[in-house]
């Protein structure tokens, strides 16, 4: 994770941001220091990154790259706004002993934030920033299989904000995000979905960390609590409006390191 200290909405690269709506530092920092909390007491180890003054959204560090074991394949960001964090990224990796990895320079993939482990490989999301073309050249890189999911709604334009994988059977989906033969394909993925509504995929509800079994979660409609609970996970609900404000919500904020694929 990477604090806060220079996050800010200073450019408007998803529908989400608006360069006259101003962030709150205080509460930013706030809540980004309660969503470490939570994700510590809930069994996590958090490394963190330094922030840097001209790089507002590094704060999303779901997007910094794809993490394989000791193999680190940094991300080629779509909108040159973030292709500046690579260098940060690539730097953080490779001083902690990671193999680095690059993606062909004319392909685009923003890391985490468009490829999550589910089933037998990564299910990798593709339009609005990543490109499909980058998939073969993830799989060939990480040896992972890669199922690849056309993003629809530009709204929800990457794929975390559609699908929060829980366990081996079971993922938050948000079938509003994927174009027909995508959801297809995720019905046949996902054994037990919880569908979100398309209200709730809007407040980023699939946009959540889970550590064990605890969900972490930007907000948590009752019936979507409920069903949870009746699964055995316990639900932290830990708000990160001012992250909102960037079209980002818990799970952006983080990138998990304890991923072999
Ligand atoms: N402002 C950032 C962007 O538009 C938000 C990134 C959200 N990250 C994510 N993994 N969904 O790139």
């Amino acid at each position: 994770m990477c604090p806060p200290e220079h996050f800010g909405v200073l450019y408007e690269i998803n529908p989400w941001m608006h360069t006259e709506v101003t962030v709150d530092l205080d509460k930013a920092r706030a809540q980004w220091d309660g969503l470490v909390r939570v994700l510590r007491d809930a069994g996590a180890t958090v490394d963190v990154m330094d922030p840097h003054p001209d790089l507002p959204d590094l704060v999303f560090t779901a997007n910094a790259g794809i993490v394989n074991g000791a193999q680190f394949v940094p991300a080629r960001f779509r909108h040159p706004q973030r292709q500046g964090e690579t260098a940060y990224d690539v730097e953080w990796f490779s001083a902690r002993g990671y193999q680095v990895d690059e993606l062909p320079v004319d392909v685009r993939h923003e890391g985490a934030g468009d490829a999550l482990p589910f089933g037998a490989g990564l299910i990798s999301g593709y339009r609005f920033r990543s490109d499909a073309a980058a998939h073969a050249h993830v799989s060939r890189l990480t040896g992972a299989a890669v199922r690849s999911i056309e993003l629809a709604d530009e709204r929800l334009y990457h794929l975390d904000l559609t699908l929060c994988p829980l366990d081996e059977r079971r993922a938050i989906v948000a079938p509003l995000g994927w174009d027909r033969y995508g959801r297809r394909v995720m019905e046949a993925v996902v054994a037990e979905p919880l569908v979100l509504e398309d209200d709730e995929a809007l407040a980023f509800v699939a946009n959540s960390v889970v550590v064990g079994s605890r969900v972490v979660m930007p907000s948590c409609p009752p019936r979507v609590g409920r069903q949870l609970e009746a699964w055995g996970f316990e639900v932290a609900v830990v708000p990160v409006d001012e992250f909102l404000k960037a079209g980002g919500g818990c799970r952006c904020l983080t990138l998990a390191l304890d991923v072999t694929l």
